[in-house]
Order: C-alpha cells, then structure tokens, then sequence
C-alpha cells in the first residue's frame, strides 16, 4: 500500500470505529468503500486492498462490492459530481436538455471529469424528488426546478471556486471527498441544515386537508387460526425376517466364506438338493402362496 504512515494510522482508526458498529466485521464494507473514497477520491487498489485486510476479506469480494454500486468510483471523481437525473419525470420536464447542455458546456460525457478535475458529470436515476423536476444534484445535495441555463450557471460557479447553495437542505456544497467521509458514517454537524420540507411535498396534503380527503381505512385480514401440528406418523414396524438356514458347510470349503443362504464354492445347488432354497422355510407371503410373486407360476417353487 502507498498510504504515508500517518493516513494509514487515521484510516485504521476509521476502520475500527466502523466494524465496532455491526455484529459482524464484513458488513461494514460500504461505509469502508466510501471512507476510502474520503482519502483517495475514488476507490483505489490500495483502498480495495486496505477494505479487505479490515474485513477478513479478499480483494475480489470488495471489488465485486465496488463494482456493483454506482456510488463508488473506479477512477479519480471530480471534486464534485454533477447528476442530473434523467428517470422518466425528470427526462421529460427537461432533464434530458440539461444533460445535454452541461455536456457540450463542459466537454464531457456520462462518468467523464472535466480536464480541470472539477466536476464529474453523470445521468444519474431518480432521486426521489420527482416533486422538484427536473433534479440536478451536486455531491448530493439538491438544485431542483433546473433548467439547462441554470443548471450551467451553477457548473461554472464551481469550477470557479465560486460558493453555490443548494435550493434545499444544507446550505453549501462540500467536496467529494468531504461527502465520502459522511457517507462512511461521521457526521460534519451539518445533517440538521434545512431539513422542513418544501410546499411541492406537502402539496398534496394540504390539498388533503382543504377537502377534507382521508385514506380509506385499512383492512386487517383476520389473524390465522392456530393449526396444532399434527403427530407425526409412525411408519409400521417391517416384518421379522427369520434368517435362511444356513448352508451345511462342506470340508473343503474356507472357513470364511460360508453365509447363510449362500452358495457353494463350486456352484449352486440344484433344485431339490440339499441346501437349495426349496429347502427354505416360508418367511414371506409370497413364500406361502408362491403364485402371487410377479412373474412366477403358480405351483413354482421359488
Ligand atoms: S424522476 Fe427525477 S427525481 Fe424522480
């Protein structure tokens, strides 16, 4: 790893404060990603290798994790990431134009970082402000009711080191790196800045209440009868097999070999002949009424 001793002692003592929130080490995986994010601005080999001796896991299973989220960044993030959401409310109150006007505006496309490593730009999926379309977010915070003009307009003010302020929520824009370090769980004393919402969200209970509107009641389904387990089944007892006679043992026969029923070392007997299954006591049905096996006739000796 090429973390300096110094980021190396911090991170380890990030890592413990978040394992010792869960029962079990690995799942605090994602804030880890993230906390390494904090350090390296995306997730780095070393940030993957460094998750993995935390965790007990390999560098393949934090990957895989990395990989699957769009939150983790393979490749070093802009200062800030720009997403415009492009899910279908957003796309068609004009989050498709903005999309397309920041892209021209800064010479990038979808995960492309502008030259000067300010802004990362990205379409990203609905962010459930759909109340607010069309959604324009900055390191997560919210610039709603955009269009391409304003949405440009902010894009320029941070690539000028210029202070913007989100239409909602906290009260300023913090880096990536600043974001990441909250995502992994430690607080920057900012989560209770702007939290009311806003009219667009209570619109439709206000509307409620001028009309006197109420949900209809819930319907409980009746709770299930408790059904006594049922015994178990007792399978019947097989019946007693008596065991076959055993074969007379021959004098040249080896000691080891003879089992009942089983036959001479130089053949079986024939039919009739001492030690041949005629012999055999009834032990079965089929034995007493030997007709009624499949297969054999009636009368036959079995
Ligand atoms: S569709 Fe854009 S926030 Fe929901």
């Amino acid at each position: 790893m090429t973390y300096d001793a110094e980021v190396l002692t911090s991170l380890k003592s990030d890592a413990e404060a978040i394992v010792a929130r869960y029962p079990d080490p690995r799942s605090g995986l994602l804030p880890m990603l993230h906390l390494v994010q904090s350090i390296d601005g995306f997730v780095s080999p070393d940030g993957i290798r460094f998750c993995a001796e935390q965790l007990g896991l390999t560098p393949a299973e934090v990957s895989a994790v990395a990989t699957f989220y769009t939150q983790y960044k393979r490749h070093p993030n802009g200062t800030y990431t720009v997403g415009v959401c492009t899910n279908t409310l957003c796309a068609i109150m004009g989050g498709d134009a903005i999309f397309d006007e920041l892209s021209e505006h800064l010479g990038v496309g979808h995960d492309e970082t502008t030259e000067d490593g300010a802004i990362t730009l990205e379409r990203v999926e609905c962010n459930a402000a759909c109340d607010y379309a069309p959604v324009m977010m900055v390191n997560w915070e919210f610039f709603d009711n955009q269009t391409p003009e304003s949405a440009a307009a902010v894009a320029d003010d941070l690539r000028a080191g210029k202070p913007v302020r989100p239409t909602r929520g906290a009260d300023s824009v913090c880096t990536f790196k600043q974001m990441s370090r909250v995502l992994a769980g430690f607080p920057d004393g900012r989560a209770d800045e702007g939290g009311a919402p806003g009219e667009p969200s209570l619109a439709g209970l206000r509307l409620a209440r001028e009309n006197d509107w109420t949900a209809p009641p819930v319907e409980r389904a009746e709770p299930s009868p408790v059904v006594e387990p049922a015994p178990p089944v007792v399978e019947p007892a097989p019946p007693v097999v008596e065991p076959v006679e055993t074969t007379p043992k021959h004098d040249d026969e080896d000691s080891t070999s003879s089992t009942a029923g089983s036959a001479p070392a130089d053949g079986p007997p024939t039919t009739g002949a001492p030690g041949s299954s005629a012999e055999r006591k009834p032990t079965t049905s089929s034995d007493v009424t030997p007709g009624d096996a499949p297969g054999a006739e009636k009368g036959e000796a079995r």
